[in-house]
């Protein structure tokens, strides 16, 4: 919907079910008189002002777990895609460039037996740290607290960021967007990243600083970026990072599998229904 019908309909809307892409702010709740519960069709709610739905007492709910694999499995397709070059292979045969076999054609960098960074060891991150265990990584997690559980369960070490970008040759970001980890990645980080290293962002786009990202893969700072999301968000076909053969971008689909999109659409409707019902929300933020 666009933001001018949202607008329309929150005029007398009880509830809604929000997308990711719907800026919920407090000029579009002070337009929502009626409103008593967003449902995000989403785990993510950057897209919301938590604190102006609490203030109106509002509630929020969104959809977690039932996308974890799904996402997990598109960030591990990243960190295969990007290193083993699969773009620069499909676009050299599609260009008719492909020649007699040769033992030096597209040379990638290895998965198995690497080390895979994972900043942020929530659901998501533990989900890509358990893929990991089948190809024999050396897993390293930065996290705000320990988690030790799950790191002794997934032989997974925590260290700081810093260690984690240096000592990785794969680094999976997986943290919630908030002012917090706005520009984590930024030159100085990728700076600190081997020169075969490879970034894959499953999280959302301004975790990571474009214009940083795009001098380190075209300056061969770092060798090969995956990106499930980008900033901005769609992403413009002619940016010079689109551009680069070294970086691998889908448009946001990590959770993108009829099974998973179901099950999200039918927990942000049950979220509604609970709510309605006065009972409790399967998953409520706010
Ligand atoms: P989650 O379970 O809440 O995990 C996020 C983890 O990040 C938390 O465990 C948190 O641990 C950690 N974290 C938060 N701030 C951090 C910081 N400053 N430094 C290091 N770690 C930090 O959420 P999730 O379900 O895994 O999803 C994570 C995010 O991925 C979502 O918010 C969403 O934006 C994104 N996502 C994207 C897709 C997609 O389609 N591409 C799909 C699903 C999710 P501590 O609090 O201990 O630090
Ligand atoms: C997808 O990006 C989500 O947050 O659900
Ligand atoms: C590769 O295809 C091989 O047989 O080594």
């Amino acid at each position: 919907m666009d933001r001018g019908s949202l607008v329309e309909r929150l005029g007398v809307a009880d509830g809604l079910l929000s997308m990711l892409t719907d800026r919920i702010d407090a000029s579009l709740l002070d337009r929502a008189p009626n409103l008593r519960i967003v449902a995000n069709h989403a785990v993510g709610v950057d897209n919301i002002d938590l604190a102006a739905c609490r203030r109106r007492g509002i509630a929020v709910g969104n959809t977690p777990d039932v996308l974890t694999d799904s996402t997990a499995d598109l960030a591990f397709g990243l960190v295969l895609a990007a290193s083993r070059r699969l773009q620069e292979g499909i676009e050299h045969v599609r260009s008719g460039a492909w020649g007699p076999w040769s033992p030096d054609l597209l040379l990638g960098h290895d998965v198995t037996r690497s080390t895979l960074g994972i900043v942020g060891f929530g659901r998501v991150g533990q989900a890509v740290a358990t893929r990991a265990l089948g190809f024999d990584m050396e897993v390293l997690y930065v996290s705000r607290n320990a988690k030790s559980d799950a790191a002794g369960r997934l032989g997974a070490t925590r260290v700081g960021l810093d260690e984690c970008l240096r000592r990785s040759d794969h680094v999976v970001v997986a943290v919630p967007l908030n002012e917090e980890t706005r520009g984590l990645i930024g030159s100085e980080q990728l700076a600190a990243m081997k020169a075969t290293a490879n970034l894959v962002n499953i999280a959302r786009g301004p975790v990571v600083d474009t214009e940083a990202l795009y001098e380190a893969l075209h300056t061969g700072q770092i060798r090969c970026a995956g990106l499930d999301v980008t900033d901005p968000e769609p992403f413009p076909a002619d940016h010079p990072l689109a551009l680069l053969p070294n970086c691998t971008i889908v448009p946001h689909i990590g959770s993108a599998t009829v099974r998973t999109r179901t099950a999200m659409a039918d927990m942000a409707v049950d979220n509604l229904i609970a709510f309605f019902a006065g009972e409790p929300m399967p998953s409520r933020i706010v």
